[in-house]
């Protein structure tokens, strides 16, 4: 059965704007949505597990409790000379209402090889 595509993201990358639509958990994460629709390189390295830091964004427009940090993010967005008060993993953000309307910016310049 079609479901409908009811959330919307807004993904800024590279100087280019992509409006993804998706529904709840049609992927494992926010991290593998831009990974399938955008075809970024060097993003999404640890695959979701939350140690590479290649899928760091800054939340652009969001709603409150986005910004909390689950597992181990927090250090290794510590690890990031990137990080600020809106980064998060893309990997830790779960596909759902919450995020309906998000705009996010994709962080390029991150260090690879952090774990
Ligand atoms: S995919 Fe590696 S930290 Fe998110």
């Amino acid at each position: 059965m079609a479901r409908d595509r009811d959330i919307q993201v807004n993904v800024l990358c590279a100087g280019k704007r992509y409006e993804l639509r998706t529904y709840a958990h049609e992927y494992r994460s926010l991290m593998a949505l831009i990974y399938d629709k955008v075809y970024l390189e060097d993003f999404g390295d640890c695959k979701g597990i939350g140690r590479c830091g290649t899928c760091h964004v800054l939340l652009l427009d969001y709603r409150e409790g986005l910004l909390k940090r689950e597992g181990n993010e927090h250090s290794t967005l510590n690890k990031l000379s990137t990080s600020q008060g809106n980064s998060r993993l893309s990997c830790q953000i779960l596909l759902d209402n919450m995020i309906n309307g998000l705009t996010v910016e994709v962080v390029e310049d991150n260090h690879p090889g952090l774990y």
